[in-house]
């Protein structure tokens, strides 16, 4: 699984970095970014239940879950 941001769709509601900091952050505008763990590289496998908690917790769809 990846993960990605639509940088078009999110509004900064801050979900996706609440719910998992470690797998989102924010930038100094408070829109989302990935982390080092999460950028150009698979999802740990016990953290997909958090990235589909985060992709299911932000109001504009913006958190992108990529199954492979
Ligand atoms: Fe943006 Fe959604 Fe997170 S709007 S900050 S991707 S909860």
């Amino acid at each position: 699984m990846r993960v990605s941001i639509d940088p078009a769709r999110c509004q900064g509601h801050g979900r996706c970095y609440d719910l998992a900091p470690d797998l989102f952050g924010e930038d100094e505008e408070g829109y989302a970014v990935l982390t080092d763990l999460t950028a150009d590289r698979d999802v740990p496998a016990d953290r997909e239940g958090d990235a589909r908690l985060a992709a299911a917790n932000c109001p504009e769809s913006a958190v992108l879950v990529h199954e492979e």
